[in-house]
């Protein structure tokens, strides 16, 4: 098994609510940049939900978090915390040179917290340390579950998703309801 299949966790969200409070778990150790977070899951899975998430513990706004599905990439100066979180949807993207021209490669500068709406449409354009994150609905559990399943895949990935571990006092797989936020 890798390193990395060891420290992979599974929420299972019951709500919005559910899925900003893990995020904004995430975003309480996100003590300096440098991090890639790659979000995958089809149309209204919570990709953007959790960027809400993200951004609300980042300090900033959640409202002002959409999905920048036309312009590729926005970007949010969290200047309390010293970092910027860059927010990209390649849900149009067809070649990596097009995610290139939006600057994608000057964020990879370890002072960004980057997440990545549609991930896998570029897969091979992404750095190879990443936070990988599926969400995905499940009809059976109801209309608001949402899995939501966390790999790591290098390095600051794995020491990020740890600290987020402890944070939330898990480890392994675990169904989280009522995601206790600090
Ligand atoms: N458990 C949940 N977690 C996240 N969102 C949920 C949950 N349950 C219901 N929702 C709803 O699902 C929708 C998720 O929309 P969101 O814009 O986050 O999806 P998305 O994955 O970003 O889609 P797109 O690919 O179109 O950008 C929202 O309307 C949200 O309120
Ligand atoms: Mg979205």
């Amino acid at each position: 098994m890798a390193a990395s299949e060891k420290t992979a966790f599974r929420f299972l969200s019951r709500g919005p609510e559910a899925t900003h409070a893990v995020a904004r778990a995430l975003s309480s150790v996100l003590d300096c940049g440098g991090v890639v977070i790659a979000l995958r899951g089809p149309l209204g899975a919570g990709k953007t939900a959790f960027v809400k998430g993200l951004a609300e513990g980042l300090g900033l706004d959640p409202g002002i978090v959409s999905s920048p599905t036309f312009v590729v990439s926005q970007e949010y100066p969290c200047l309390a915390r010293g970092v910027r979180l860059v927010h990209l949807d390649l849900y149009r993207l067809e070649r990596t040179a097009e995610l290139e021209a939006t600057g994608f490669l000057d964020v990879l500068d370890g002072e960004s917290i980057v997440a990545i709406e549609w991930a896998d449409r570029l897969p091979d354009a992404l750095p190879s340390d990443r936070l990988e994150i599926d969400l995905a609905a499940s009809v059976e559990l109801g209309e608001k579950v949402r899995e939501i399943s966390v790999v790591a895949t290098g390095l600051v990935a794995e020491s990020v998703m740890r600290r987020w571990g402890l944070c939330l006092g898990v480890a392994g797989t675990v169904e989280l309801e009522n995601v206790a936020c600090p």
